[in-house]
């Protein structure tokens, strides 16, 4: 089975290209560039939610880190993120690919981020659950389809 940090690193990484994905299409094909950019929102709002429905509080409740540890400060990470994707999401329905400056806003909040789930709070995890657990959470995701 494979091991809650590789699994979520690798969705990471699978955002990282789409979004890598939409800021070349925007100079080449301003649809596309929107349809890409689309799935990277829903995508990435789907991970967030991956982490807070399900591992940051099973992580508080086995390690008693609630307002004070690593997921305090990831969460709220996860507001800021969440408000620039609704920025730039917001540009692109009005019509407008002058998203430039959010992007790198983005990229500059998500890479810190993503950083410190996979340098610090994921082997964490790793450490904390059990087989069971980890097998847990990966049914839950499965069924898992979180309200737009
Ligand atoms: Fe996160
Ligand atoms: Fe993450």
């Amino acid at each position: 089975m494979k091991s809650i940090s590789e699994f979520m690193e690798q969705d990471h990484n699978r955002l990282d290209d789409l979004f890598n994905n939409f800021k070349e299409l925007k100079i080449s094909d301003e649809n596309k560039a929107k349809e890409i950019f689309a799935e990277f929102k829903s995508n990435l709002e789907k991970h967030i939610n991956w982490e807070e429905e399900f591992l940051f509080p099973l992580f508080e409740r086995k390690t008693g880190m609630f307002n004070s540890g690593p997921t305090a400060v990831m969460k709220i990470e996860h507001k800021n993120i969440k408000d620039l994707l609704r920025q730039i999401s917001e540009k692109l329905i009005s019509g407008s690919m002058q998203t430039d400056e959010l992007d790198k806003t983005l990229v500059t909040f998500l890479s810190s981020h993503n950083q410190k789930e996979e340098n610090i709070l994921y082997p964490m995890i790793d450490k904390s659950f059990n087989e069971t657990e980890v097998k847990e959470f990966y049914e839950n995701i499965k069924n898992f389809s979180p309200e737009e």
